[in-house]
């Protein structure tokens, strides 16, 4: 946990390389962002400042694997449903499939019965995950209208019974994300904030846009300053990093712990590179194309060729985009049956990026999942 260090230590802040003369410890001016300096969320050691969100739809475990090569130090599911869990769902069972190499990894939960929550974190915590994330955020009707996800933003009796319920039910630590509140121009999230560390949360994410903004507008991290100064435990900041330049100031501005990345990374693992590191982003097309080949035969392993190739559709317009192949090309791909027949466009445009594929495949281990006692098909990607 971070606890009450001081602004430049829990900025996680080296000196610049300056005369060290001129520098001040208190003056964050003449310190230089470390983003990959380690954190601690209780006793879990995240490697670098950087998050990758839970995205509902694209934090498969492919998406995950991926981020933490390219410079994520925590990864998170998207978010799971605790009524799924409870009732045995096997597509929602199969969102807890847990590699070797994605550690640390949140997985998140939603739901309102502290009791179910509770259930359901314990599984989670057997599957092998980390930290167990509680969403607390979710503005999209089907899950506010149970009482789930943003709505709780609202409700300051059961919220923090919900985490105090899951914060006793595990071991790993309990974290939840936010968003702001319900409504434009909310500070619900400063009042539900200590609140849900009183209750037992070792970390909150902050989005700081509101439930009806959805994604419109900014998020406005002057609230995520705020909160940060309210609390002592790690605030992470989410909305509108997607840079090393905005990851920086973002840090120098709120004081939180970490960044978190979303709709930046999606289809762009180098922009995670260049969020932690600075200096190179843009990838060649070859490279492209490789990660782009990576990504499908993962997510066929995860999720069955089926699914995988409706799941993939929105990947293919988000790594193939930016200029970096033409528009028709997209467009072709999307229209082709089968992932093995996208596999052989793609090397046919970027011929050398067959060698890089091999490459990654043989650094990228494979296997040491955990399994449950679930049915074979969950885990052959059915
Ligand atoms: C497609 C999509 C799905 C999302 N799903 C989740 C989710 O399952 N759980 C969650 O807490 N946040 C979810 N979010 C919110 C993100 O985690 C993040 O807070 C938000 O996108 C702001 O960050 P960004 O500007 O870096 O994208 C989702 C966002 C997007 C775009």
């Amino acid at each position: 946990m971070a606890g009450p260090a001081g602004p430049v230590e829990r900025l996680g802040m080296v000196a610049a390389a300056v005369d060290p003369r001129q520098q001040s410890a208190t003056n964050i001016a003449t310190v230089q962002m470390d983003l990959r300096a380690p954190w601690h969320i209780g006793p879990v050691e995240v490697p670098t400042r950087l998050v990758l969100a839970p995205m509902a739809g694209v934090s498969v475990q492919a998406f995950r694997r991926q981020g933490r090569r390219y410079g994520a130090g925590l990864v998170c599911s998207e978010m799971v449903s605790c009524a799924g869990i409870e009732h045995r769902n096997e597509r929602t069972l199969g969102y807890l499939r847990v590699a070797a190499d994605e550690h640390p990894l949140a997985i998140q939960l939603f739901g309102s019965d502290p009791g179910a929550m509770a259930d359901a974190a314990r599984m989670v915590e057997a599957v092998g995950a980390d930290i167990v994330d509680l969403n607390f955020g979710c503005p999209v009707r089907k899950v506010t209208r149970t009482g789930a996800g943003a709505t709780l933003l609202e409700n300051r009796e059961l919220a923090p019974r919900i985490v105090e319920s899951v914060a006793e039910a595990v071991d790993v630590p309990v974290t939840v994300k936010l968003r702001r509140g319900l409504e434009n121009g909310s500070r619900a999230c400063l009042d539900l904030g200590p609140r849900l560390v009183e209750a037992g949360a070792a970390s909150l994410t902050l989005h700081p846009r509101s439930a009806v903004q959805m994604y419109t507008g900014e998020a406005d991290h002057s609230l995520t300053a705020e909160l940060v100064s309210l609390v002592d435990v790690p605030i992470v900041a989410s909305g509108d990093v997607t840079s090393h330049a905005k990851a920086r100031a973002v840090l120098e501005a709120t004081g939180a712990a970490a960044v978190m990345v979303g709709r930046g990374a999606q289809g762009n693992p180098w922009a995670l590179r260049e969020i932690v590191d600075g200096g190179r982003g843009e990838p060649s097309r070859e490279e492209v194309a490789a990660e782009l080949v990576l990504f499908i035969r993962e997510a066929v392993r995860e999720l069955g060729e089926r699914r995988a190739s409706s799941f993939l559709k929105k990947f293919y317009g988000w790594y193939l985009g930016r200029g970096r192949f033409p528009r028709p090309f997209k467009q072709e791909l999307v229209q082709l049956d089968s992932t093995d027949e996208v596999e052989r466009r793609l090397f046919a445009v970027a011929p050398r990026a067959s060698v890089l594929v091999e490459q990654l495949e043989a650094e990228v281990p494979s296997g040491g999942e955990m399994t449950l006692e679930l049915p074979v098909s969950i885990y052959g990607g059915g």
